[in-house]
């Protein structure tokens, strides 16, 4: 008699974009009339840069001729995109990651989510709280998360490291030491980021108690301020003990196209083991590479026309995150985020639960946005609006805020 990975039942409700997506086609169903604003989900809205479509196209045509068709991609991914990612997002910010280090994948969510298999099964993970469910529930999953405890709304296994405004969202060294160490910076929920010198805090201590570092760099390519990192490979000591993901969803609008890579420099070790090797038989084994096609059209993002192009879009969303986080000071409410990120989170109003705020924005205003509760405890009496909706759209959200207040 067969029997399941029982840890899947210990996995709490549903997926938080699951139960908003019932609430508003709930509420739509019985207002059919009234014109719903989506600011929730971080999904980009703007169409593939032309620059990557070009080179779709031109990909697609090289798969319809005997001699430039292609079959299975290199386990690693193809050189073409990652030697390029070495040299752009690497060399040009003077962090050495060669061409070998990069393992290019269908994703960050899929990477993130599936990094944890190469630690052993007692891993202590420790997260940032309020924090991107996939890190969690990919380890509950796996049963290293320990008990869920719906009254605290944590896992008894997992080390949580609160990120509010009081810790002024830079998360705390843990009290009890880990031994991975989950970071996403720009953040995801909170749209905030940690400085360089910030994140070689990070670095030092996960060398000093032998922890390794998984920095999500999903956001990088927002960030404009200088002092901010883009990878973790700029802080000192860091290939010896951080492992970095990145995605093409955000930078290139990705995310229905699928691409993204993970980097694990061959000097992070454990004893005489690369992390490196572990990873690349896992790839080799149960990963079959990213399309040539979408490999291809990744590798334009980096064509000077890609680079100006998808430029442009994240200058597009970066207006539409100034639009909300004026509009919402404007409008009195406690704003952070929204500078080197395209998420705005925001104070909850006299206390309010971030549920409450989500039905009232909803029903009052016919906006959806995301409760920061979503993403963990911590994450209770905030709410995140993204910047991926379209221009005209966000004006008019804001301007039904402000009209509110
Ligand atoms: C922090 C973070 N990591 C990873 C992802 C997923 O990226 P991808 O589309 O490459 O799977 C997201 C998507 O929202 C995210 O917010």
């Amino acid at each position: 008699m067969f029997r399941i990975n029982e840890n899947y039942l210990k996995l709490p409700g549903s997926y938080l974009f699951s139960t908003i997506a019932k609430k508003v086609a709930a509420y739509t169903e019985a207002n059919p009339e009234k014109e719903i604003i989506r600011l929730g989900i971080g999904d980009v809205t703007l169409p593939l840069a032309p620059a990557v479509i070009k080179r779709l196209h031109s990909a697609v045509e090289e798969m319809a001729e005997q001699s430039t068709f292609k079959g299975y991609a290199p386990d690693l991914g193809y050189e073409f995109l990652r030697s390029t990612i070495a040299k752009e997002d690497y060399e040009k910010r003077g962090c050495k990651i060669s061409a070998d280090e990069i393992f290019i994948s269908d994703g960050a969510k899929s990477d993130s989510g599936n990094i944890a298999e190469i630690f052993a099964e007692d891993t202590r993970i420790a997260v940032t709280d309020p924090v991107y469910p996939v890190y969690v529930d990919s380890n509950a999953m796996a049963g290293r998360s320990g008990i869920y405890d719906p009254a605290t709304e944590k896992w008894s296994g997992v080390i949580y490291m609160p990120c509010t405004k009081e810790y002024g969202f830079v998360p705390e060294l843990p009290k009890e030491v880990p031994d991975v160490i989950y970071l996403c910076f720009p953040n995801n929920p909170t749209g905030t980021t940690l400085t360089k010198e910030q994140l070689q805090v990070w670095v030092d201590y996960a060398r000093k108690e032998g922890a390794v570092i998984i920095y999500d760099a999903a956001y990088e390519a927002y960030i404009s301020s200088p002092g901010v990192p883009h990878s973790i490979y700029e802080c000192e000591g860091a290939y010896e003990c951080a492992i970095e993901i990145r995605s093409f969803s955000k930078n290139a609008g990705f995310t229905g196209t699928r691409l993204g890579f993970t980097v694990i420099p061959k000097e992070l070790k454990c004893g005489d083991v690369m992390l490196h090797s572990l990873w690349a038989r896992r790839h080799g084994t149960k990963f079959n590479g990213a399309p040539y096609i979408i490999q291809a059209a990744g590798e334009a993002v980096y064509s000077p026309e890609g680079r100006k192009e998808t430029g442009e879009q994240i200058a597009y969303y970066m207006d539409n995150a100034k639009v909300i986080r004026e509009g919402l000071v404007e409008a009195g409410y406690e704003v952070f985020g929204g500078v080197d990120a395209p998420y705005i989170w925001l104070k909850t109003p006299d206390q309010m639960k971030s549920w409450d705020f989500f039905d009232y924005l909803l029903e009052e205003l016919n906006i959806v946005g995301t409760p920061g509760a979503g993403f963990g405890p911590s994450g209770e009496g905030y709410f995140r609006l993204t910047a991926f909706g379209s221009a005209e759209n966000t004006k008019k959200a804001m301007e039904r805020i402000k009209a509110a207040k």
